[in-house]
């Protein structure tokens, strides 16, 4: 089993940028927590990590054919980027996303989830938890499908 995990822009600002909203871990550390997850799982793991669009766009494609699924917080990209749905739906890898904050109960402009609709689920406000969440419901699911 194989899972990529995608974080878009700012979320390498993460122990730094408003720690209110979205703790004080850093992305070096949430990922180490999920590597732990992973190995557990028996699911080798690969970490990216963009502030640019067009690379993550590109990401996505690399992987068509060879991941069993992704998990991504595409950050504000969520909320505007029509690109991003429409990679992911053009690879069509099962992919979770995931948002620290809860983003139901912050401002109205973060309501407006753009990318979700492409993805198999949504995981928002359960904190850094929420990548671990994901990663544990995609290898449940894909070991329904075999
Ligand atoms: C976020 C929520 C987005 O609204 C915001 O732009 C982010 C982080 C989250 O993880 O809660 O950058 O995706």
């Amino acid at each position: 089993m194989k899972v990529l995990v995608i974080n878009g822009p700012n979320l390498n600002m993460l122990g730094i940028r408003e720690k209110n909203i979205y703790g004080t871990e850093t992305l070096e550390s949430i990922n180490n927590d999920i590597k732990k997850r992973a190995d557990e799982l028996g699911c080798e793991i690969e970490f990216f990590q963009s502030n640019h669009e067009g690379e993550i766009i590109d990401k996505i494609h690399s992987v068509y054919g060879k991941v069993d699924g992704i998990v991504i917080n595409p950050g504000a990209y969520t909320h505007y980027s029509l690109a991003i749905f429409d990679a992911i739906k053009s690879v069509s890898i099962d992919t979770y996303e995931v948002h620290i904050s809860n983003v139901f109960a912050r401002e109205e402009k973060r309501t407006n989830l753009v990318t979700t609709p492409a993805c198999v689920g949504v995981i928002s406000g359960f904190g850094s938890y929420g990548y671990i969440l994901a990663l544990e419901g995609l290898c449940h699911n894909a070991s329904k499908k075999n």
